[in-house]
């Protein structure tokens, strides 16, 4: 099935916080993105970018010191930043689903497999149990199990990593969301693993029809999978643009250093390179583009202030002072 211009989730100007002991911390800054129907949004960024923040945030799971302090998350016209518990609830697993970043911390030990899912089922559907037990065999061989009566009855250490991150999946699709997010469902995997899953997701996507957001720290993952990439960087978006424009020829330097550092498919390489440096922690004073003091191209400016996303056509934002002026 292929996607809408119609976007089904827009994110305005998000803006979190927490509340730490030496005051406020920034995590993320001003967001903005429109999901379409039926798309795949990747989103991509090193270790504490704010990619689980900004997940979490969208279904209202951030931890009680984290703020939203501006922005709005619209679904279907509703305010979800503003929406009132109960609401938000019918909303919550139901039209938009999470996969976690850990399967085995959210599946429940002491439980089978087959009693968590017809659970999930049995708690937002009207089904007898007889129809939630066949429903959930139905969900599992979906998702790449094979004798699904068999294994309904087993426990969650009963199967690998790779099985567990598919149960995960069939629970998230359960109750048919429009939207699934998926926080970084492979990196306890292997890679033959994580590719297979990804795949998974993403026919499983485009056989319902459903929209994605895709959150993983490596590029190459969201490479097949993704129409269009966003990457983080320090909370902050650095480029946004169309998947194959952003991989054919990556504008900001932040995203050319991440593209640089993906293994080469073809070849064998011992050691990849990597971006010198780390990023900036959240409440350290703020001056300029917050990737400047690891950008090879730096100059004055880019030490004094934050550049602002510049528009550069055909869907492309770049937060970089190069693009200043080009178009
Ligand atoms: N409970 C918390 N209290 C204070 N700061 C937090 C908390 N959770 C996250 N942070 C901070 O928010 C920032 C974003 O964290 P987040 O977990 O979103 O990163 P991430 O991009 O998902 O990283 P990873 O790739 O490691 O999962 C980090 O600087 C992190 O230290
Ligand atoms: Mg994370």
């Amino acid at each position: 099935m292929t996607g809408t211009d119609e976007p089904i989730l827009q994110v305005r100007d998000l803006t979190i916080e927490f509340a730490a002991e030496q005051g406020r911390l920034p995590v993320l800054h001003g967001l903005d993105y429109a999901l379409p129907k039926g798309r795949v949004l990747g989103v991509v960024g090193e270790s504490g970018s704010g990619k689980t923040v900004h997940a979490l945030s969208l279904l209202r799971l951030l931890p009680p010191t984290a703020h939203i302090c501006r922005g709005e998350i619209c679904y279907k016209g509703k305010n979800l930043a503003l929406l009132k518990e109960k609401e938000l609830r019918k909303i919550r697993g139901h039209k938009i689903s999470m996969i976690f970043q850990d399967p085995s911390a959210s599946l429940n030990p002491v439980l089978t497999i087959g009693e968590q899912l017809t659970e999930t089922l049995l708690a937002h559907r009207k089904l007898s149990k007889e129809a939630a037990r066949s429903k959930a065999a139905r969900l599992l061989e979906k998702v790449g199990i094979s004798e699904p009566e068999k294994r309904l009855k087993e426990y969650p250490f009963q199967f690998s990593g790779g099985m567990c991150q598919r149960v995960m999946i069939a629970m998230a699709l359960a109750l048919e969301p429009d939207i699934l997010i998926a926080d970084e469902p492979t990196t306890a995997l292997d890679v033959t693993v994580q590719a297979q899953i990804l795949q998974l997701i993403k026919q499983l996507q485009q056989e319902s029809g459903m929209s994605a957001i895709f959150i993983t720290h490596n590029l190459a993952v969201v490479a097949g999978v993704a129409d269009e990439v966003l990457v983080l960087y320090a909370g902050r978006c650095m480029e946004q643009a169309p998947a194959a424009r952003l991989f054919a020829d990556p504008q900001h330097p932040y995203t050319q250093g991440l593209l640089h550092s993906l293994a080469p498919v073809e070849k064998k390489v011992d050691r990849l390179p990597v971006i010198a440096g780390h990023p900036p922690v959240p409440g350290e004073p703020e001056g300029g583009c917050p990737f400047a003091p690891r950008c090879p191209f730096a100059f004055e400016k880019c030490r004094q202030a934050c550049p602002p996303l510049f528009e550069l056509g055909g869907g492309r934002r770049v937060r970089c002072w190069l693009q200043e002026g080009k178009k």
